[in-house]
């Protein structure tokens, strides 16, 4: 009884100092999360509270959320099978879309099999926890996303980090970690928070040398890096090299959930062994075929990933020459450092005030006096809207006192 009610306090606490914090952040006017979209014209502009907005926060890079091909696959599903599954894959939920939907996604990444779950979170907490346990190590980046960190410590094994994309750490944990039968490395292609590129070639070679698995989540490296969108692997034309392709199916991909690609016993073993595919319901018809018609345009449509390149060059060398520091990106993803926490609502105010959709990241998600902005690019940016974006972002910028 005693127990309980510490538990209910603790819960209570936390209860209270959420509302607090976020009632504070919106007396200042700096409170700036869930936001309902009520329109999405042409890709890049929404209607948030009846006012148009340049959207500078979107994750789906190739501009495919309404293309016209996924819509149609989407609504074909639809009037097929419906708007649910039956229930789990291994039961009565897999669609004939399904498999379809996992063959597509195998030969876009040159891989022997591919399988899908209902979220990448899920996809990222399962992958991790099916492959390692305890008396094992798994082996990540300091920058990796939460939802790998979050399958690490669910898994039981033993988790090592190493300093962000410095090879020399990342071999002193693979020597102290010799003695263990199972090691597998874990790392982001493009980092989420600051968009630079893991050091890929190197990672391999050491997990060879050491005899380590890698797994690497290419959320947001699918559509954007290789000249042909293939990701991480096609950008530094290395072939296939890594044991386990995590992918999302909600970023360049215009649905929701999450795949993982890599040889037909390592799908096999996740498609029997996975607690997320045995124990959770499959993607919805309409998502999955939308997922595969979204893989087809990609390659239908090459084009998309060099505009892509194109606009986020011009908004990263547009950004640098005003004085902002973009930090280490190499991609879509364009952080804009800011500082403390308050510089960046200041910051992100001022840009949606001037009408661009733009959103801060600030501590613990990113260390203390380094919050920013992350702003992101897509292919479906014209030239002078990304033009506009810079004028805002400067007078801002010289508002907020950053450049
Ligand atoms: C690097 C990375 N991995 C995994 C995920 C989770 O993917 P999803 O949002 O599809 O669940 C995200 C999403 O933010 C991500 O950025």
């Amino acid at each position: 009884m005693t127990g309980i009610l510490k538990v209910e306090d603790k819960i209570s606490a936390k209860m209270r100092f959420m509302r607090a914090r976020v009632d504070q952040g919106k007396e200042m006017d700096f409170y700036f999360y869930n936001q309902p979209i009520e329109e999405l014209r042409g890709g890049t502009r929404v209607r948030i509270r009846g006012r148009e907005m340049l959207m500078f926060a979107s994750y789906s890079y190739l501009g495919l959320i309404g293309h016209p091909r996924i819509n149609a696959a989407g609504k074909a599903a639809i009037d097929k099978y419906g708007t649910g599954t039956h229930g789990v894959r291994s039961l009565a939920g897999s669609l004939d879309l399904h498999v379809e939907l996992e063959n597509a996604i195998a030969e876009f990444k040159h891989t022997e099999a591919a399988i899908t779950f209902s979220s990448g979170y899920v996809t990222n907490l399962t992958a991790v926890s099916t492959l390692a346990g305890r008396h094992d190590v798994v082996i990540c980046d300091k920058l990796n996303h939460a939802s790998i960190v979050d399958g690490c410590l669910l898994s039981g094994a033993d988790f090592v980090r190493f300093r962000h994309n410095d090879m020399d750490d990342l071999e002193r944990c693979l020597q102290r970690a010799e003695a263990k039968a199972t090691k597998l490395v874990v790392v982001d292609a493009v980092f989420s928070m600051d968009g630079d590129i893991v050091n890929l070639p190197e990672t391999v070679k050491l997990c060879r040398k050491y005899g380590a698995w890698l797994m690497v989540d290419e959320a947001h490296s699918l559509g954007v890096l290789g000249t042909t969108g293939r990701g991480i692997e096609e950008h530094f034309g290395l072939g296939n090299v890594i044991d386990l392709k995590m992918g999302t199916l909600s970023k360049t991909i215009p649905s929701v959930g999450g795949y993982l690609a890599g040889s037909d016993d390592m799908i096999h073993l996740l498609r029997h062994a996975s607690r997320a595919y045995i124990f959770s319901a499959a993607l919805p018809p309409a998502q999955a075929a939308a997922a595969k018609a979204a893989f087809e345009v990609i390659l239908d449509e090459p084009e998309r990933v060099e505009t892509l390149r194109r606009n986020a060059a011009q908004f990263m060398s547009g950004l640098k020459q005003l004085g902002f520091d973009t930090m280490l990106t190499e991609t879509a993803i364009v952080p804009i450092l800011c500082g403390p926490d308050e510089r960046a609502y200041e910051m992100t105010r001022y840009c949606q005030r001037d009408s661009i959709f733009v959103l801060p990241v600030v501590s613990p998600a990113v260390p203390d006096g380094m919050a920013r902005l992350r702003a992101t690019v897509i292919a479906t940016h014209a030239p002078e809207e990304i033009d506009r974006a810079i004028e805002v972002m400067e007078r801002a910028g010289k508002k907020a006192g950053i450049v």
